[in-house]
């Protein structure tokens, strides 16, 4: 077979057999086909797309070009949670204490972020002493232990998908929605769960703007899951405004501990509960969504969640009086609040823009070698149709310099919209792909 041979292919909108993508996948991994090929490829299918069963294929080709963790140690089914990604998204942070509240192990394996603010790795590190490196056998006893491990992505998984991944990165076919759902999928079923809650954000603020792309890319993650032997259930769900009431490594953490002592901002519960009891009912947990969402507001209001939370911080190293003292994790030197120029609604959020703020502020990263500041961000004061009066503080900049803050300070006014009238009220979630 000849790379050259698969790049006409695709590029004349041919069907890849399975054999010519297992032969794909083994070359990139092994480096015996050139990034230009394989980065021509990746062109042709931007503009051919790819059959349902092309990207099932690739998928499973992908997910077995590297380690795939055996799971079968612990409780089954684990069911493993995955966002698309948006501004002030810590749902992972309260949804697995609870999870494993309830009963049902998480087992996760995390990738550093790139964008607005770190991943979830990045934010528990700002907790101090917290270890997100574990070996194989820790993440699985401590996982047996307390219900709960997490830790970093190894560089061992999906190696293809990490080639083509830095590869799409520069060659603009990272938008593409066949490419998207196998680079994802593939490191999901490597990671060894039984079934997969998606959560698929979509608005100003996610990698997916619109609604009906959104769909597609979510039906197709589904589909693979399944063809894969795995329950998979997706939630569409709203990124216009970030996800609760902070953006920023230190500050969702702290954000996440309010959370789970009981004060939870109304979006982000909502969100979680949604999440959360499709997660225990794929679990086999509870029968129904509503038992589910029951189940997990008895074990955030009586304080289960925070429990499991200090066990597994403490589990990893990191000091689980946090819990009681948010205030040892560290927070910024200069934190200043932005007023409302008016009176009236706050209407709009450009979330894409807030994100830059986070990410500049130094919360984020460009490239993946770039060292993040896990103690600056954003806290918003108000959300969408929230009233507002004249100097108000509409957002709390936790930045490092007074010129940080004010650089941010124009920008965020500019992403915040304050308008007479109300704006009609868009919904949180917006379905489901079962
Ligand atoms: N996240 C991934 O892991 N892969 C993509 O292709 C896009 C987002």
């Amino acid at each position: 077979m000849e790379m050259l041979d698969l790049i006409r292919k695709k590029r004349d909108g041919g069907e890849h057999t399975p054999g010519e993508l297992a032969w794909l996948v083994q070359g990139i991994t092994s480096g015996r086909i050139p990034d230009y090929q394989a980065a021509a490829w990746c062109m042709a299918v931007y503009f051919q797309g790819m059959s349902p069963r092309e990207v099932k294929s690739f998928t499973l080709e992908m997910a077995a070009s590297g380690i795939q963790l055996d799971l079968s140690a612990l409780p089954q089914p684990v069911i493993d949670k995955h966002s698309s990604g948006g501004v002030g998204d810590k749902t992972t942070l309260v949804l697995a204490p609870l999870i494993a509240a309830a009963g049902v192990p998480v087992c996760k394996m995390s990738g550093r972020g790139l964008g607005h603010t770190g991943g979830t790795i990045d934010k528990l590190e700002s907790i101090p002493g917290f270890q997100v490196e574990l070996s194989w056998e820790e993440f699985i006893r401590q996982a047996q232990a307390i219900g709960v491990a997490l830790t970093a992505q190894s560089e061992e998984l999906c190696p293809a998908d990490k080639i083509l991944y830095a590869l799409r990165d520069v060659t603009g076919t990272v938008e593409s929605i066949p490419l998207i759902a196998a680079s994802i999928m593939s490191k999901k079923l490597a990671g060894g769960a039984g079934g997969f809650v998606l959560d698929i954000k979509v608005g100003n603020g996610a990698f997916m703007k619109d609604l009906e792309e959104a769909k597609t890319l979510a039906q197709l993650m589904v589909a693979i899951g399944k063809g894969a032997g795995k329950q998979t259930v997706a939630v569409l769900t709203n990124m216009d405004q970030p996800l609760g009431r902070a953006a920023g490594n230190a500050l969702e953490v702290r954000e996440a501990i309010a959370f789970l002592r009981g004060e939870a901002a109304p979006d982000l519960l909502e969100v979680t509960l949604a999440l959360g009891a499709q997660m225990l009912k794929l679990a086999g947990a509870v029968a129904g969504l509503e038992e589910g969402r029951e189940k997990l507001r008895r074990l955030l209001y009586s304080g289960r969640g925070l429990e499991v939370f200090a066990k597994w911080v403490a589990a990893q190293g990191g000091e689980p009086r946090v819990v009681e003292k948010p205030e040892m994790i560290p927070g910024a030197p200069v934190v200043r609040p932005v007023f409302s120029p008016g009176r009236g609604f706050v209407s709009g959020m450009a979330t894409d823009l807030l994100g830059q703020v986070v990410a500049d502020l130094g919360a984020g990263r460009k490239r993946k070698k770039d060292i993040i500041d896990p103690v600056v961000g954003l806290v918003f004061h108000k959300k969408p149709g929230d009233p507002v009066e004249p100097g108000e503080p509409l957002v709390e900049i936790h930045a490092r310099t007074e010129e940080q803050a004010l650089t941010a300070g124009q920008v965020v006014l500019q992403a915040i919209k304050v308008t007479e009238e109300p704006p009609s009220p868009k919904p949180l979630i917006y379905g489901y792909i079962v």
